[in-house]
């Protein structure tokens, strides 16, 4: 399978019919936890199935990737997790996506994809289009967490998270996991590949104020 995806190519210009949280969730109230690029979803089941008083939604480019999840959410018969195929910028631009990105508790990048080269920048998932219009978005209180092992890539996040006024970073000192959308810390499956080979992770926390 394809490891890159190019999110620009028109291939994703159109996007999916995006359901309701009635139609995604058994229980729409519950706070939503967003993750941005998760691959085939492990993570997610990890986190849905541990945690059946939050929601998760997980958003991939990889279609394949997508449909085996679905299936393995309707044969596990698990009622708080949903996948949604396509370009995470595309998706949440879109006008019927804004219920989304205004009820979301918090929202994860971890490890995207870096694009080293400096002409492929623009492909990255984070842009400051992107953080700007999850800031005019995005609740007083919510948050962003972005993890990567790659340091260029983070400190580019980190400037351009921060760069948008509306956004604060948080000492991880003082932040609570047990009350987060993760609070038993499960790693995502590049995290687990990074430790295991002890690379460095850098990480952070951002919330809308
Ligand atoms: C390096 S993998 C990390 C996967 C997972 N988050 C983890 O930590 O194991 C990055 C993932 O983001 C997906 N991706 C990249 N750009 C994307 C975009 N614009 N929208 C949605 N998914 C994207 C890739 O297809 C890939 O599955």
């Amino acid at each position: 399978m394809r490891q890159h995806v190019n999110p620009l190519s028109k291939n994703f210009d159109e996007i999916e019919r995006i359901p309701s949280f009635i139609e995604m969730f058994d229980d729409p109230k519950l706070p939503l936890h967003l993750d941005i690029g998760c691959a085939a979803g492990e993570f997610l089941f990890d986190l849905a199935l541990a945690n059946t008083n939050w929601n998760y939604l997980g958003i991939e480019i990889r279609q394949r990737l997508v449909k085996t999840a679905k299936l393995k959410v309707k044969e596990r018969e698990i009622k708080n997790l949903y996948f949604i195929f396509g370009n995470a910028n595309k998706i949440l631009n879109d006008f019927q996506s804004t219920f989304i990105t205004k009820n979301v508790t918090s929202i994860s990048f971890n490890f995207p994809d870096p694009w080293f080269k400096k002409r492929h920048y623009k492909r990255r998932v984070i842009q400051p289009e992107f953080i700007n219009m999850l800031s005019n978005s995005m609740l007083k209180g919510s948050l962003i967490f972005i993890k990567t092992d790659v340091k260029d890539l983070f400190n580019y996040m980190d400037y351009t998270i921060l760069s948008n006024f509306n956004f604060k970073k948080i000492d991880k000192k003082d932040f609570s996991y047990s009350e987060s959308f993760n609070p038993n810390k499960f790693e995502t499956n590049r995290e687990k590949y990074v430790v295991v080979n002890k690379l460095d992770i850098f990480e952070n926390i951002y919330i809308k104020i």
